[in-house]
């Protein structure tokens, strides 16, 4: 019965998605850079969100060696505010190997691309058939939700074994067109069935073989496995200015983060005197604490609770680097989690 699911799906599906779907502007190329940038920016990323980015990155690093020779403080400024910074290094590295082990040609290889840094199934599957009209399927939540719901599957979309079950159906049903019928499914999995909503089955073009429509447990589709609690994390947070200039410091190497800028920052809670003291031993001579503000900020496993102190201190010393308002505006990358603090310094 759920191979017969899975049979019609191209069917059904094509007809529906070239009848009319969102005008995305990766969606108006085969350009196998650009759809690899989109798919790595759509992880975890919002298609609004993305739209900006998208734009803006290829046109400050139109090409593969463009992106491959950007330094890492321009790409993680391309990349501010969109999170998960990884995904930016691991670009420039792929780029690097397209061009060393490539000539630079992007790889058109299903096994090639999945080699590339930062490539999981999910994006070599996306690019090869999005860009090559390669048979390779591209499940993502979305698409795992829709599967879970056609052949009214229990099995907890979290567990690699529904992934792989959607994946091995979905690879014996591709069609020639491979890079729209990708598309179609995501562009379903987006809209009509798309999450923390109950389906739109009245307008959906696989109402005739979706067992979980059929049977009536769609609405209740996908099972997700218990979510596992965030460790929780506090922070205080100095916004250290001094005629016009504010202290940054760059973040490890290595870790969350890594690489960006910060304001200077300790474990812990700490109260107004406090706060000043610690001021004193980073070596500044504090004058006033200007205003204080609670911010949080979720990461995937770690929520950071955060207290932010404005302080004006009478010199720019210490171990911090002092930028100006358009330095932090253009040239620094400042992730959100520290950026909230600084989009309220007028609020002082
Ligand atoms: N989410 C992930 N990839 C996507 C794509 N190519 N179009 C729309 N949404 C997506």
């Amino acid at each position: 019965m759920n191979e017969h699911c899975y049979s019609r799906l191209p069917g059904l599906l094509l007809p529906w998605y070239r009848g009319g779907h969102r005008d995305l502007p990766w969606r108006q190329t085969k350009e196998p850079y650009h759809i690899w940038l989109s798919e790595i920016m759509l992880q975890q990323t919002r298609v609004e969100a993305v739209k900006g980015y998208y734009a803006r990155f290829l046109e400050a690093l139109p090409t593969v060696a463009d992106l491959a020779a950007c330094d890492d403080d321009a790409l993680h400024k391309l990349w501010e505010g969109l999170g998960y910074y990884s995904r930016v290094r691991n670009l420039k590295k792929a780029a690097q190997v397209i061009l060393d082990r490539h000539g630079g040609v992007f790889p058109q290889n299903y096994d090639q691309v999945l080699a590339l840094p930062g490539i999981g199934e999910y994006t070599a599957g996306a690019i090869c058939s999005i860009a090559f009209d390669l048979p390779t399927p591209a499940v993502d939540g979305n698409v795992l939700r829709l599967c879970s719901r056609l052949t009214d599957d229990p099995t907890p979309i979290d567990l690699p074994a529904a992934k792989k079950a959607a994946t091995a159906a979905l690879a014996e049903v591709y069609p020639a067109q491979a890079g729209d019928f990708t598309q179609a499914l995501m562009e379903l999995g987006a809209t009509l069935c798309g999450p923390n909503r109950p389906p739109e089955c009245g307008c959906c073009p696989c109402q005739k073989i979706c067992l979980g429509h059929i049977r009536g447990t769609a609405p209740s589709l996908p099972v997700k496995s218990p979510k596992k609690s965030r460790r929780q994390e506090d922070k205080t947070v100095f916004i250290l200015s001094c005629e016009g200039r504010y202290a940054l410091e760059k973040r490890p190497d290595a870790g969350l983060l890594a690489g960006l800028w910060q304001f200077p920052n300790i474990d812990g809670r700490l109260d107004a005197p406090q706060a000043l003291e610690a001021a004193e031993s980073f070596g500044l001579r504090p004058r006033e604490i200007l205003r204080e503000s609670d911010k949080k900020h979720i990461f995937t496993h770690i929520q950071w609770n955060m207290k932010g102190f404005y302080l004006e201190v009478s010199q720019p010393e210490g171990i911090f680097q002092w930028f100006t308002e358009e330095q932090i505006n253009g040239q620094a990358a400042l992730p959100t989690a520290f950026r909230q603090f600084w989009e309220e310094r007028y609020h002082v």
